[in-house]
């Protein structure tokens, strides 16, 4: 008998003793209850228990790949490598031309009145808010389902983050919510296109343009995509993109703030200690030593070393954008019929620009939480994620502004059952089809 087979005997006999010596109902709901006793934070923390507290454990080795699948590692070719070379051997390293082109492409490709080149999203996103004048006693409302970078930037401009629940299909900030959490002290809004699906933008806009707030989008996930027709930061207010290591395009870290000129202008000032107008330019031939600071500004400019990278990830998005397509349709179609997950959905007025395949357990469906689910994918060799603890049970939210998981329900329930799976444009098809076979093992192997 091949190796493989004595496995799925194995499991498969395991799983038959297991349901037999127990009543299925009252195991599931058994199961839940002691999910739900555990962390109050986060109820699939709980592994499955068995009965006095002993883990449920498949009986054998999973299938398994031969090498780990990294979750997201970066896909950069010998043309970047080049051109980062040629950077290094020539005069400049830090800013200059090859960030001009760069910010001068990027708004090209996306047809963005502006483009500023920064050292990372966080910081584009805190120039933003800088540049609008947001401080101590604004508001800006944002979502809970988001990295921490998006809140602490509100955080550090001495403004309140006021966090509103999340839509249940997109896991995008619900405009219904925003438009109940407006108050006197509202700035700004502070959308994020998760996981690449671009949020409900037009109620947004109309609840700004009623009480005179700025909108700040977080597209560190949304290169490239759309809403109804129209790139996602090609509108004219604050956009910023993220190029950290495992986003859609990649500068190692780097980030880009696209607005209207004399938006950008103000900003580019600010980003670079404040110094006036072209200090870059300092050392370069017809350049001045002089400069005045005309704001207490950051130390956030991109590196030409930076660039370099950028300038060939953006000549290759399309091509990235058209795997991470295929890789998508290849798990939605092997994900299809199967009861115990629930896919990413797509509304029809968007183009998603996929950075994240976000999976959600059917609790019901499994007898399994999601930290075991990720679990078992690694002893698989398949590396996942989670995107993301919600920003409202992490102590410093949590503690400051008196939250508890169920302030953002929809948020909190969605976090305890999702799980990203490798999506970027390095997959094989051999790959997409190991991660397919894996979560399909999982599922078989601990349904409920
Ligand atoms: C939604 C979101 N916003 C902001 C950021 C911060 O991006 P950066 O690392 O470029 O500052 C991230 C990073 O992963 C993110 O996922």
């Amino acid at each position: 008998m091949a190796v493989e087979d004595a496995r799925a005997l194995a499991r498969a006999a395991k799983c038959f003793c297991y349901k037999r010596s127990t009543d299925r109902n009252v195991r599931a709901r058994d199961l839940r209850w002691w999910r739900l006793a555990g962390d109050p934070h986060c109820v699939s923390d709980i592994g499955p228990r068995g009965p006095g507290g002993s883990t449920i454990t498949a009986s054998s080795a999973p299938p398994k790949r031969s090498d780990f699948l990294s979750f997201s590692p970066p896909t950069i070719g010998e043309e970047e490598i080049r051109e980062v070379v040629d950077t290094l051997r020539s005069r400049w390293i830090s800013t200059g031309p090859k960030t001009k082109r760069f910010e001068d492409e990027f708004a090209a490709f996306l047809r963005a009145p502006g483009a500023l080149a920064l050292n990372s999203c966080t910081a584009a996103l805190h120039t933003a808010l800088k540049t609008l004048g947001i401080g101590p006693g604004d508001e800006v409302i944002t979502t809970p389902m988001t990295f921490t970078a998006s809140v602490n930037v509100i955080e550090h401009v001495g403004a309140r983050p006021v966090l509103v629940d999340v839509e249940p299909d997109t896991l995008n900030i619900d405009p219904r919510k925003v438009e109940a959490a407006i108050t006197a002290h509202t700035r700004a809004i502070l959308p994020v296109h998760y996981g690449g699906h671009p949020a409900d933008l037009d109620p947004l806009r109309a609840s700004a343009r009623a009480h005179g707030l700025g909108i700040v989008e977080d597209a560190a996930h949304a290169l490239p995509a759309c809403y109804k027709g129209r790139p996602i930061g090609s509108e004219g207010n604050p956009v910023a993109f993220s190029f950290y290591a495992t986003k859609n395009l990649t500068t190692g870290e780097g980030g880009m703030l696209t607005a209207e000129p004399e938006f950008l202008a103000r900003a580019r000032v600010i980003s670079l200690h404040g110094m006036s107008r072209d200090a870059w330019k300092r050392y370069d031939e017809g350049g001045s030593w002089f400069y005045e600071v005309l704001v207490p500004g950051f130390k956030y400019n991109m590196t030409d070393i930076q660039a370099a990278l950028g300038l060939w990830q953006l000549r290759k998005l399309r091509q990235f954008q058209a795997r991470r397509r295929a890789v998508v349709s290849e798990y939605d179609r092997a994900f299809a019929d199967e009861p115990a997950l629930e896919r990413p959905v797509t509304r029809p007025d968007v183009e998603h620009a996929w950075h994240l395949y976000v999976l959600r357990l059917r609790d019901d469906a499994l007898m399994i939480g999601r930290d075991r689910f990720i679990q078992e994918l690694a002893d698989r060799n398949i590396g996942t994620s989670v995107h993301f603890i919600p920003i409202h049970i992490h102590p410093y939210y949590r503690d400051k502004y008196g939250y508890t998981p169920g302030s953002f329900p929809v948020a909190y329930d969605n976090y305890r059952r999702m799980l990203s799976l490798p999506l970027n444009p390095g997959l094989t098809d051999r790959d997409v089809g190991d991660v397919i076979e894996a979560v399909l093992d999982v599922v078989r192997t601990y349904r409920a």
